[in-house]
């Protein structure tokens, strides 16, 4: 697994805001792997949640973000692969308790509602916020299956 790289995906609506991602993912000297879309033409958001998702279940990358325009949609399709927890996160406090309480390994953001500092705020604080365990947690994380 590439703890290092994160897998990162969009759909139409969600691909102005994946471009800026990559640069805040490269200033911090994260490899990206880019799983589309590669433009504002129409698409389905199915389609690159579940891309997302299957990168990060087989180990291609260590985590993942998705967006869209809400992060509703992508974050279901990312959530229906088997390993996959993916969290819909509207602040940096969620986005950390994400990781604290559920281990999520999908950030899942939505373009059309967020402004752009909440959003560093939110990866940062995904990708800087470790898992710190607990039988609790554990166990919950564990009946998600
Ligand atoms: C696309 O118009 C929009 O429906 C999609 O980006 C997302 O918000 C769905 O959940």
């Amino acid at each position: 697994m590439s703890e290092e790289t994160v897998a990162l995906a969009a759909d139409h609506a969600g691909f102005a805001l994946k471009e800026e991602l990559k640069a805040q993912l490269d200033e911090r000297g994260i490899t990206v792997l880019d799983l589309g879309t590669d433009s504002d033409a129409s698409v389905d958001y199915p389609d690159f949640g579940r891309a997302v998702g299957e990168a990060v279940a087989a180990g291609k990358a260590g985590r993942g973000i998705v967006v869209c325009g809400t992060g509703i949609g992508i974050s279901i399709a990312a959530n229906r692969v088997a390993g996959v927890r993916a969290a819909l996160c509207l602040d940096a406090t969620s986005a950390r308790l994400a990781r604290e309480h559920n281990d999520a390994n999908v950030l899942a953001l939505g373009a059309r509602l967020l402004g752009p500092e909440v959003v560093r705020d939110c990866v940062s604080a995904f990708l800087d916020t470790p898992f710190p365990g607990g039988e609790r947690h554990e166990r919950r994380i564990g009946k998600l299956g």
